[in-house]
């Protein structure tokens, strides 16, 4: 399985899938910030990168379409938002049906959006998390591959919790990809995602911490 890594800054999610030997070739790593950390990850495992700074173009159509060109150079079967922070158009989204996964700093459909650990925090919820998803036109919607729950602690601050997130963002991604990878996440036609044979099938959508 080929594979695009699209990122905007750390990379620490795409380090966590280029660490876990994954049965996927990872084609390119492109960012839309030349300043990336990820882009010194991906170069440090052998990984093409490639910067297209979304302020050279016009607007989000011509960057979009710009960005679809350069994928498409590599043939991927599986596009991976890993940290990308750019809304994509519908007709990027559409061009990619079935082959576009991101992971969310939240368990959806909670707290779609930006400064989730803050939102978290304050709606006083006690179970935070991660969500991994296929990305269909409404952002933060598509259907859920695999999601890991933490609590919120009374201490926790916006930095201790996105912390605590973070750490199973970087359990659950390889986890999903690996099942992508082997055919064993399947998006039903009624919407549903299916773990199709996996021995872990009780626990195959929801990861829950062990630390
Ligand atoms: C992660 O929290 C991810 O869930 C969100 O953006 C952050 C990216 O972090 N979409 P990194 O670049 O992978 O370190």
């Amino acid at each position: 399985m080929r594979v695009v890594v699209l990122i905007s800054g750390r990379g620490s999610n795409l380090q966590a899938l280029l660490e876990a030997a994954l049965p996927v070739e990872f084609a390119c790593v492109i960012s839309n910030q030349t300043a990336a950390q990820g882009l010194e990850i991906a170069a440090a495992h052998g990984v093409p990168t490639r910067v297209l700074n979304h302020r050279d173009y016009a607007d989000r159509a011509a960057f979009d379409t710009a960005l679809a060109a350069e994928i498409d150079l590599h043939a991927p079967d599986l596009v991976v938002l890993a940290g990308f922070m750019r809304v994509l158009s519908d007709s990027f989204v559409r061009h990619y049906e079935r082959r576009l996964i991101n992971i969310h700093p939240a368990l959806l459909p909670a707290f779609p959006g930006l400064n989730t650990h803050e939102r978290a925090i304050a709606g006083g919820v006690k179970l935070h998390g991660c969500t991994v998803h296929f990305v269909t036109t409404e952002v933060d919607a598509g259907p859920i591959l695999v999601q890991a729950a933490v609590p919120v602690l009374p201490a926790d601050t916006p930095a201790s919790l996105a912390a605590r997130v973070l750490r199973q963002e970087h359990r659950i991604f390889p986890l999903a990809l690996r099942w992508i990878a082997q055919g064993r996440l399947v998006w039903r036609a009624d919407g549903g995602v299916y773990a199709d044979g996996l021995a872990e099938a009780a626990s195959a959508v929801l990861v829950s911490p062990n630390e």
